[in-house]
């Protein structure tokens, strides 16, 4: 879609110089197009509608609103600071702006790897291309601070030459073949939901030795998709359990914790709407009267008409009070569960002050990192109660209930 314009005897001459451009155009084509304003030339309706995502701006504090937060997290980023999602637009001013991510003073220093830009920015799949995905997957998160300049785009969803919708990370093809699901059997419908999964899902960043092109042994930290046993909260624990792996170490309980990243498309799949084959696109860019696909990705709740009442018959203001109820009766156990977490995590401190055992322990920390599992995985997935209220309801339910446990085994 891009016509260049290089003459082609220059073009022939930079391919002779920098023999890497043959490797990138090997890898796929033309250079990655990351600038959205590109595209619009050639689409300008998509791309005067993926505009408006910056229209919501609003900074949500969740630590101001919910103070059990700093507990539940003790010793761990988010304790620090964590917003509420805004529009894609801000997706790389949020990652910048965040306290989680540290002040890097150079490129070797700060506290995160590389792998945080990943659902930031087309960018992404640019420097993917252009450096291959274990380089990109190595080092620090300051590393690609002057190559991540634009706001989630076109290029994290399309194919800039066929305009298809494509898959731009290469770690969701892997997830997927993990789960045992074929290329050759996905669907354009689930298309439509797979592009926002790429990013909407649970992930950890597993460490994987690779040596590079002049032999240096490098460590990368690559987005992984835990997969390969299924799909829900109790498959995924199963696997994070057989590595032993932890994201951190609870400050004050001590507990070994999991931090749920946002699996959204996961628990959005045990929905009746996805089970119906409604996609994600269905609700949050439905097609507009002129026929083209709305690309203001936002709440539905703004877009009731187009979105709901395509397939429903209620009136806007009965959706509305159906989608607030479901919300209340989430915000009801969620607080629940978050004040029992809370409490176990400070009963343990006590007990450790104590002079309980590592022994006594261990089995009653289990039981922590097991309630907080199912509370962050049913509600850091965004929109849940909606997606899937009685999945969300479920493991709101477990949560409390283990966190209880949890109590009364210490005393
Ligand atoms: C988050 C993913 C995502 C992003 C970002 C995105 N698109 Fe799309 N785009 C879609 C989906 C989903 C469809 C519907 C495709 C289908 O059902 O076949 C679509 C459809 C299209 C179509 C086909 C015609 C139509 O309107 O249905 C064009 C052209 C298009 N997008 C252009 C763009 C441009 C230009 C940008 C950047 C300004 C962009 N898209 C950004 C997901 C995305
Ligand atoms: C490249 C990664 C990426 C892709 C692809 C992506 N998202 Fe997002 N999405 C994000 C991030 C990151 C945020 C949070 C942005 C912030 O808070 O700064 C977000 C926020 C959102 C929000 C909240 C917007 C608001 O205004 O409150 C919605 C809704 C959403 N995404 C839906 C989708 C849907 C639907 C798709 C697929 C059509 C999709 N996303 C594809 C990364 C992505
Ligand atoms: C049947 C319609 C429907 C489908 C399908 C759907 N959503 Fe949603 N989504 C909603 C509604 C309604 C909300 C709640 C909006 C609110 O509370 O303002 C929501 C909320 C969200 C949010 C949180 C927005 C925020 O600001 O908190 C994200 C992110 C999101 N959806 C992503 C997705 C993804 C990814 C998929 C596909 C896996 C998907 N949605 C499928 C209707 C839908
Ligand atoms: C593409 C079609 C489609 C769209 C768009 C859609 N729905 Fe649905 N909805 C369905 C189908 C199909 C079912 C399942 C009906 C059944 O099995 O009886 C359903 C079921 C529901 C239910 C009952 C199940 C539950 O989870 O409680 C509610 C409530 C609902 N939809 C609300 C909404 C709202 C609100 C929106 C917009 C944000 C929306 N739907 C968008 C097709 C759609």
């Amino acid at each position: 879609m891009f016509k260049l314009k290089i003459p082609l005897l220059t073009l022939l001459l930079m391919t002779l110089m920098f023999p890497v451009c043959a490797v990138a155009a090997d890898k796929g084509g033309a250079a990655v197009e990351s600038r959205s304003e590109k595209w619009k030339e050639d689409y300008p309706d998509q791309y005067n509608s993926w505009f408006k995502t910056r229209s919501n701006d609003k900074i949500d504090d969740m630590l101001a609103e919910y103070p059990q937060l700093a507990v539940l997290w003790a010793g761990y980023g988010f304790a620090k600071d964590y917003n509420a999602p805004r529009g894609h637009a801000y997706a790389l001013q949020s990652n910048i702006n965040t306290l989680r991510t540290g002040a890097p003073v150079d490129q070797k220093t700060g506290p995160m790897p590389t792998a945080c830009w990943t659902c930031k920015s087309p960018d992404v799949p640019r420097m993917i291309q252009e450096d291959g995905e274990m380089e990109y997957f190595t080092g620090k998160w300051a590393k690609y601070g002057d190559e991540m300049a634009n706001a989630i785009g076109c290029a994290d969803c399309h194919n800039q030459e066929t305009m298809e919708l494509t898959l731009t990370r290469p770690f969701v093809a892997r997830g997927l073949e993990a789960a045992g699901i074929k290329k050759k059997d996905i669907t354009q419908n689930e298309m439509r939901s797979l592009v926002c999964a790429q990013c909407h899902s649970e992930y950890y960043f597993k460490k994987t030795e690779w040596t590079d092109d002049k032999g240096t042994k490098k460590t990368a930290a690559v987005v992984t998709f835990p997969w390969e046993n299924g799909f829900t909260a109790e498959e995924m624990e199963r696997l994070y359990d057989s590595y032993e792996f932890k994201d951190w170490t609870h400050k004050i309980s001590k507990a070994p914790m999991l931090k749920a990243q946002h699996p959204g498309y996961e628990i959005a799949k045990t929905g009746v709407h996805y089970q119906r084959g409604v996609s994600c696109a269905d609700c949050h860019m439905p097609a507009t009267k002129d026929g083209y696909t709305d690309h203001h990705i936002v709440s539905p709740l703004e877009n009731i008409k187009a979105s709901c009442l395509q397939c429903h018959d209620e009136t806007e203001s009965q959706l509305k009070a159906t989608i607030k109820a479901k919300k209340q009766r989430k915000e009801h156990m969620m607080v629940l569960a978050m004040d029992s977490l809370a409490k176990a995590h400070l009963e343990a401190g006590k007990a450790w002050e104590l002079g309980a055992t590592e022994a006594e322990m261990k089995e009653i920390l289990g039981m922590i990192r097991s309630a907080q599992w199912r509370w962050d995985y049913s509600i850091a997935s965004h929109g849940s109660f909606f997606h899937a209220p009685g999945e969300t309801l479920r493991l709101l339910g477990d949560s409390l209930g283990k966190a209880q446990d949890a109590r009364i085994a210490l005393v």
